[in-house]
């Protein structure tokens, strides 16, 4: 379980402060889907990129099972178990996807085994467990290799930015099998399917929580919202 308490982000905008996050207090628990969804720039990934240790917050406090980890870093917090797949996945040369496997899981894996970390994502293992993580392969595939790799580490908090980001809706339905019990996943999501998919959603507005509740009632809450604003303009 991960809990953030009056977590705010600021940053310097020239001679003005810019404040990303604006005392966001939440929590996310175990063996629970919670999608964080929000406008392009409300804050979401920068709300990931806290929890992970990628950033710190200019204020506020982070809890992951109770254990206050504000000050702890990313390897620290990768040991603890949490894990993170970027929303533009970074790639190199010079290394196998099984290679990379290996090292996500901390195990020599056979190839039967390293494979079902590329089926579980829609992809057809065999064509892909030899080549690199170069830019060779295509947004989607770089894409869905990340989402493998963050499986492979077997964490016990998962954070996805945007998993759907560049693949197709053809077989976006594979990736529920991204999703296993007992698990605390966070998920970054514009897309309907994966907040129907969700048990909660927290909703962010310009760094500010705006809602946060069961999938269902929010998504309806939402479809209302921009019924509004469409009768609105
Ligand atoms: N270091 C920084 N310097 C300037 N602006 C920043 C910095 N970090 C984040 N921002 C700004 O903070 C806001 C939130 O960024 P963030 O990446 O968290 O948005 P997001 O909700 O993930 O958006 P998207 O849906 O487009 O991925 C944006 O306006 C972004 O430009
Ligand atoms: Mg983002």
């Amino acid at each position: 379980m991960i809990e953030l308490k009056h977590i705010y982000y600021t940053i310097k905008d020239g001679d003005k402060e810019k404040t990303i996050l604006n005392d966001v207090n939440c929590i996310f628990l175990d063996n629970c889907i919670t999608a964080i969804t929000g406008q392009n720039g409300s804050g979401k990934s920068t709300l990931t990129k806290i929890i992970i240790g990628i950033i710190s917050p200019t204020s506020g406090k982070i809890y992951f099972n109770g254990k206050d980890i504000t000050n702890l870093s990313i390897d620290e917090r990768a040991r603890l178990g949490i894990t993170y797949a970027f929303q533009q996945p970074i790639t190199f040369s010079g290394i196998t996807i099984k290679e990379l496997i290996d090292i996500a899981s901390k195990e020599d894996n056979s190839i039967p085994k390293a494979c079902e970390y590329l089926s579980r994502v829609g992809i057809c293992a065999k064509d892909y467990i030899s080549r690199e993580f170069d830019k060779t392969l295509s947004g989607g595939e770089q894409k869905r290799i990340e989402l493998a790799l963050t499986l492979a580490k077997k964490g016990e908090c998962i954070i996805f930015d945007e998993p759907e980001a560049g693949i197709d809706l053809w077989s976006f339905d594979r990736l529920n099998d991204l999703f296993e019990k007992n698990i605390c996943y966070i998920v970054v999501s514009h897309q309907t399917q994966l907040l129907k998919r969700a048990d909660k959603i927290l909703v962010l507005d310009d760094g500010k929580i705006s809602a946060y509740g069961d999938s269902k009632d929010i998504i309806s809450h939402l479809q209302s919202y921009q019924c509004k604003r469409v009768g609105e303009d």
